[in-house]
């Protein structure tokens, strides 16, 4: 089993922020998808869990104003868990979650930030980026090289030409940082007015490196019905491995 490297030479803490304060209206109108449930357990739960493969200092729920229901679930090592208000975008659910964080975490410690919705991603994939994190000493995200040939199109979705995929990576979560590089660059990139769609374009908008650590193609986010069916396969096949 793959090890994490040097980590408690550093004295650095892991902390989880997992933004579940999404509505996921592409999933339904009525149903939460992190509470679609496989294995007689919540989408949410298996998020959890595979989190709790690394030692974390503790987890950091954002969720929604009208969400009862989280906090009554029996997650993993529930005496680390944490639960915070969502905003109105992601980014805003992440910040809420630093700034909760803020009362216990130091400056220097690490934080991973993965979607509530992405339950498939490995053991292997997490500590691959906690190990490029410490011995990088970089901010760093879980993404694959994009492997479909890519047509930019016009509005009447004609081709108008073919994207050259050779530097091109699609970003997943967990993304890795330190707390105080995370929390400054995403109140810079708000404050500046940037649209910001992952953790790592708020560190870009700071000139911060941020590195891409090789992902897994079944790290899927549920993000349409079919999606749901893909993880329950993908799951089950996990666990015979
Ligand atoms: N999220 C959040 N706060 C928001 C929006 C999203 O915490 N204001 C979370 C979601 O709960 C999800 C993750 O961010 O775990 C990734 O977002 P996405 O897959 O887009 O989920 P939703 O925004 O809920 O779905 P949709 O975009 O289809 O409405
Ligand atoms: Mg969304």
């Amino acid at each position: 089993m793959k090890t994490i490297t040097n980590l408690y030479q550093t004295n650095r803490k892991i902390w989880a922020i997992v933004p579940a304060a999404g509505s996921g209206r592409r999933f339904s109108k009525t149903e939460l998808k992190q509470y679609q449930i496989i294995q007689n357990k919540t989408v949410l739960a298996h998020t959890i869990d595979r989190l709790n493969e690394l030692p974390l200092a503790g987890y950091v729920l954002a969720i929604g104003e009208q969400d009862h229901y989280a906090q009554t679930l029996a997650l993993k090592n529930k005496h680390l868990s944490h639960f915070c208000l969502g905003g109105n975008e992601r980014v805003d659910s992440v910040l809420n979650a630093l700034s909760y964080l803020e009362q216990f975490a130091q400056p220097d410690d690490f934080v991973f930030v993965h979607d509530a919705a992405r339950p498939c991603v490995t053991r292997e994939c997490l500590v691959n980026l906690l190990n490029t994190a410490i011995n990088l000493n970089s901010n760093a995200i879980l993404a694959i090289p994009v492997r479909d040939t890519l047509k930019r199109v016009d509005q009447q979705h004609n081709i108008v030409k073919t994207v050259n995929r050779d530097q091109l990576w699609q970003a997943q979560t967990p993304q890795i940082s330190t707390f105080s590089i995370l929390k400054t660059a995403i109140e810079t990139a708000l404050n500046d007015g940037v649209m910001i769609t992952d953790e790592a374009s708020a560190l870009e908008h700071s000139n911060h490196t941020v590195q891409v650590v090789m992902g897994r193609s079944d790290n899927i986010k549920i993000t349409y019905p079919d999606d749901l069916e893909l993880a329950k396969l993908i799951l089950q096949s996990q666990i015979m491995h």
